[in-house]
């Protein structure tokens, strides 16, 4: 096959998977973007998370290497995380039994209150030339889509209108890699159209230790 039609023939799979933004040149300015985009109410949110600040950390930036940074995160994103939670959709000891109590007025206003922090973010340098490739450009051979195409060139997101793209860029690296691994051996199943599942399947435990390396340090 020449270049162009496996370009296409990625193009068309990927296009399957999920309807996928076309705005990755629009991508730069992420960082000023608004990530709440929900109708929650932050400072109702502030309050009823205490209990998720003792672990996520008071402005949504956990120290623990396996509890996620949520600073910065879409609200939508994180709210349905929370009813995956509820619903047994995505299964996680601690979280499962966290999201159960919950409303959607609570919810709402949670993921506001962590959506409006300033966002997460790495060390800022760029060690992993492996990681960067793949997340940049995917990889054509093994029909692996460039991650920065969903998650922004910087893993910050891409605009509000794609809130389903989670912030991934300065998340902790080992909760990248267990997130990678869990989506590739089939334990976590929550992405739409399992578009996370299909898009990792062909990668190495060493690129995807690649992976989570660069994305952590954005
Ligand atoms: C005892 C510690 C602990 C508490 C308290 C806790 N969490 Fe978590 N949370 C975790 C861990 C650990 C994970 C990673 C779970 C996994 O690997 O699926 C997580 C995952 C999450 C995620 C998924 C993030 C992502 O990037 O996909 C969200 C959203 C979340 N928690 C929100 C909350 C909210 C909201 C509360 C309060 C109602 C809360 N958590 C309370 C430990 C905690
Ligand atoms: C077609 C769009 C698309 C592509 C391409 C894509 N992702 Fe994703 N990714 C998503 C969506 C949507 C989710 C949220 C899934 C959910 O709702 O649970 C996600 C979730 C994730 C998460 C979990 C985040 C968290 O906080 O738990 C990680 C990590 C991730 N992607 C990394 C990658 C990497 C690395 C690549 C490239 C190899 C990639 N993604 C390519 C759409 C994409």
């Amino acid at each position: 096959m020449t270049f162009i039609k496996i370009h296409t023939a990625v193009c068309l799979t990927m296009a399957v998977l999920l309807a996928a933004p076309s705005a990755f040149a629009a991508s730069a300015n992420t960082n000023m973007l608004k990530r709440h985009t929900g109708s929650g109410d932050p400072v109702a949110g502030k309050e009823k998370s205490q209990i998720c600040q003792g672990c996520h950390g008071m402005d949504g930036n956990s120290t623990d290497e396996m509890i996620p940074k949520l600073a910065g995160q879409y609200d939508e994103y994180i709210a349905k995380q929370m009813r995956n939670y509820q619903a047994g959709t995505r299964s996680h000891e601690i979280m499962n039994g966290m999201a159960a109590p919950l409303s959607d007025k609570d919810l709402g206003d949670i993921s506001a209150y962590f959506a409006n922090q300033p966002i997460m973010k790495g060390n800022g340098s760029t060690t992993n030339e492996i990681g960067k490739k793949i997340f940049l450009k995917g990889n054509i051979t093994q029909m692996v889509m460039a991650c920065a195409y969903c998650h922004g060139a910087t893993g910050k997101g891409l605009d509000p209108s794609t809130a389903m793209y989670p912030v991934i860029g300065g998340q902790h690296k080992a909760y990248l890699l267990k997130q990678l691994k869990d989506f590739r051996e089939g334990n976590r199943m929550n992405s739409p159209n399992a578009a996370m599942n299909k898009t990792l399947k062909a990668l190495s435990d060493s690129e995807l230790e690649a992976l989570a390396g660069y994305i952590s340090e954005q």
